[in-house]
């Protein structure tokens, strides 16, 4: 029996992961933002939601299939974009992408991905989404989104809630980094994972490479961080999405969005569909958990657009939670991340694999056979769940 059969939850592909991934990649996925609050309110407030159990409910032929922004999808995910993914394991990105392919739902590049867009496209075989971070230098970012056209990517995601970065307290005392710092304390860390480390050594994808060789000042990588971290552009507005439509030709989704009224404003400006996200907790921390904001959001744009959802879904039962209140389908961050880290592709495929089991065996225990019927009257009300009609 290999590791990843022994892996049950997702909470057991986080402890494999912490055991495969160095100190400093491991707690850069495992953390929010100062006190982490609301990281941990994402989690623990699907678990005051209960579930409405009914039987006696014919449960043959049942579908979790659905689309997201017009495609099909195998279940209604799509893997969030997750920074830094080719540093949990070699070629992260790409493995990612290869299984979410083979699932059968969207993979998103981040920006910040070690693996760049070329990358992916050239070792998939189908259009993954390309998530754009609006940087000062406009050049660069024309240029960003020509290359996810030309790569063929579906869909668009453009981040609003990440302009100024909320401080990661984990990060600032690990000295995180990519490529990493050579310090004793790292050397030491890849002593005990050796398995992390060969795999470094066989690949070349080492940094930014949706960025360096691509913007002048940037060639070197200590150059290449210090213009990171001075270029995401602080005057980021919603007059920004027509451009970046314009340009793009396909759907932008609009991503970071907690409040009713940007909720609006997104949609007026354009957005294909909206991700009610507060980036898994790593911005403004005391902010509400997103299950809590998503059905005031629907009530304020569902009819218009397609409302995704992320933030703290580590199980098939927290996704049909957010579908009962009212989100077309949802991205994975953490989820996917710990599963790179834990197998690499395998690991990812193990991850898929067992929320679509948890969606599929607790879609029947509600009583139902397609997931398009899940709705209000799968859960009860409750201080969180307050909307009318539930
Ligand atoms: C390690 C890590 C890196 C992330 N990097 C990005 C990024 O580059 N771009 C982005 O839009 N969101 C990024 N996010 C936010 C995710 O896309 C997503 O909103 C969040 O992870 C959802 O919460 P979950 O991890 O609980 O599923 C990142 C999240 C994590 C955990």
């Amino acid at each position: 029996m290999g590791e990843l059969d022994r892996v049950l939850t997702i909470e057991d592909m986080k402890a494999l992961a912490k055991r495969k991934v160095p100190k400093q990649f491991f707690d850069y996925v495992d953390s929010g933002a100062w006190t982490e609050g609301t990281y941990r309110a994402n989690e623990d407030d699907f678990r005051k939601i209960s579930f409405r159990q009914r039987v006696a409910v014919d449960m043959d032929n049942r579908s979790i299939a659905s689309t997201l922004v017009g495609h099909p999808v195998a279940m209604p995910v799509a893997t969030a974009p997750v920074g830094f993914l080719g540093m949990q394991s070699a070629d992260g990105e790409i493995k990612a992408a290869r299984a979410a392919e083979k699932f059968g739902v969207p993979f998103t590049l981040s920006t910040m991905s070690i693996c760049s867009i070329e990358d992916v496209a050239e070792n998939t075989s189908r259009p993954f989404w390309f998530q754009l971070y609006v940087m000062r230098d406009r050049d660069f970012v024309n240029r960003l989104i020509d290359r996810a056209k030309a790569a063929k990517c579906s869909a668009l995601v453009l981040t609003m809630d990440l302009q100024i970065l909320g401080q990661r307290h984990k990060d600032l005392r690990n000295g995180m980094s990519a490529p990493p710092k050579f310090t004793p304390k790292f050397v030491f860390e890849m002593m005990r994972k050796p398995g992390w480390a060969m795999g470094m050594l066989g690949t070349n994808r080492h940094t930014f490479r949706n960025i360096a060789g691509h913007v002048d000042g940037a060639g070197d990588l200590s150059k290449l961080a210090a213009w990171t971290s001075s270029q995401f552009d602080p005057t980021l507005n919603w007059r920004d999405i027509a451009w970046i439509k314009e340009r793009f030709g396909g759907p932008v989704i609009v991503k970071g969005i907690l409040d009713p009224d940007d909720a609006r404003q997104a949609v007026q400006h354009g957005a294909d569909a909206i991700v009610v996200s507060n980036h898994g907790g790593r911005q403004l921390d005391g902010a509400p958990s997103t299950i809590r904001v998503l059905p005031e959001i629907v009530d304020a744009v569902g009819a218009q657009t397609e409302v995704l959802m992320d933030g703290g879904i580590r199980s098939g039962q927290d996704l049909l939670k957010a579908i009962a209140l009212g989100a077309k389908g949802a991205l994975l961050g953490r989820t996917i991340a710990f599963g790179v880290g834990a197998g690499g592709e395998a690991g990812v495929a193990r991850a898929l694999e067992i929320l679509r089991k948890e969606t599929d065996i607790t879609l029947a225990l509600l009583g139902e056979r397609d997931i398009h019927n899940v709705g209000p009257h799968n859960i009860y009300a409750n201080e969180l769940v307050k909307r009318q009609g539930y």
